[in-house]
């Protein structure tokens, strides 16, 4: 594996770029301090192009997406382990750029505007966050040049704002959502886990529980579901940031078929998310009586 840590380092490693490039190369974005669930976007990026293209995976912890009350400095950097378990998942360049590299002038004037889905869910609770996300997947897009990005559905809100951003401005990418990778008890990985003590760690499953639940009531339409859910977080006294049954592109109701059920907690004073497919066969619209 091969490691980059400027533009130009990066540029070196990126082989058969260019028009005509019969290799296909795919790119992992990444804050660091890895696990599992980051480890499957690199092996499903490594299978996106074979042995005959490239995989690429990022490390870099984006300033830009942190807002003043949450603690840049603390977020766990574990470097050394990250770059040994990237070239184990069969990552072919890492490239780790400081924030000197990234914003060799500071903060960016120019920022990406995720619009009004970025008010919602998340970005109600983190004002800015997503444009700083959005901001910084755009220049690493730029920077990689791949002809696939994979992000994890565990951030469907992020997941769904990059589609729009693909979508919306025209980027030739493909973009590609991997499955949440869980604990076996239901816990989706998250690199905040590890801020749990034992009796919050058990109390934590409640947000896969709540799923499980919400998706059992979705013949019932989306009131039922979020009732159904709400509930599990009732038992163990916990009170969600919130619960909510969106369509699967977060923009418009639910309507019958697949929708998102998408549910934030916290447990102590970590925050965890999570979400899962619901198919509801009820409308949320009322029925007309005959
Ligand atoms: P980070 O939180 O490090 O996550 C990197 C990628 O791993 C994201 O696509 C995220 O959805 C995915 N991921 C995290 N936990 C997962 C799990 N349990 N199963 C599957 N995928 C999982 O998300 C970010 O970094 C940043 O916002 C970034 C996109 C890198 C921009 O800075």
């Amino acid at each position: 594996m091969r490691r980059a840590t400027t533009g130009a380092e990066l540029a070196e490693a990126l082989v058969g770029a260019g028009p005509g490039n019969p290799r296909g190369r795919a790119v992992v974005m990444t804050m660091g301090a890895l696990h599992d669930g980051h480890l499957a976007l690199v092996r499903a990026a490594r299978e996106r192009v074979g042995e005959e293209g490239q995989a690429l995976a990022t490390i870099f912890v984006n300033p830009l997406q942190f807002g003043p009350s949450e603690d840049l400095a603390a977020y766990p950097r574990t470097l050394a382990d990250d770059l040994r378990q990237l070239e184990a998942a069969g990552c072919d360049v890492a490239f780790t750029p400081t924030a000197q590299v990234m914003y060799p002038d500071g903060e960016p004037q120019v920022r990406v505007d995720p619009g009004p889905l970025a008010d919602t869910l998340e970005g109600a609770v983190r004002p800015g966050h997503f444009a700083g996300v959005l901001t910084v997947v755009l220049k690493l897009l730029h920077l990689t040049r791949p002809d696939v990005a994979l992000f994890g559905e565990k951030d469907y809100q992020q997941l769904t704002l990059i589609r729009r951003m693909v979508v919306d401005l025209d980027l030739a990418v493909r973009i590609d959502g991997v499955a949440t990778v869980r604990e076996p008890d239901g816990l989706a990985l998250s690199s905040r886990n590890r801020y749990l003590d034992p009796e919050q760690r058990r109390i934590a499953v409640v947000l896969s529980r709540a799923l499980d639940a919400g998706a059992a009531a979705g013949a019932n339409g989306p009131a039922a579901v979020v009732a159904a859910a709400r509930a599990e977080f009732d038992n163990e006294a916990v009170t969600p940031d919130y619960v909510e049954v969106r369509s699967v592109d977060l923009l418009v109701p639910p309507a019958r078929g697949p929708a998102r059920l998408l549910l934030a907690a916290r447990i102590g004073t970590t925050r965890l998310i999570d979400n899962a497919v619901v198919h509801l066969s009820h409308s949320a619209a009322p029925t007309t009586m005959r």
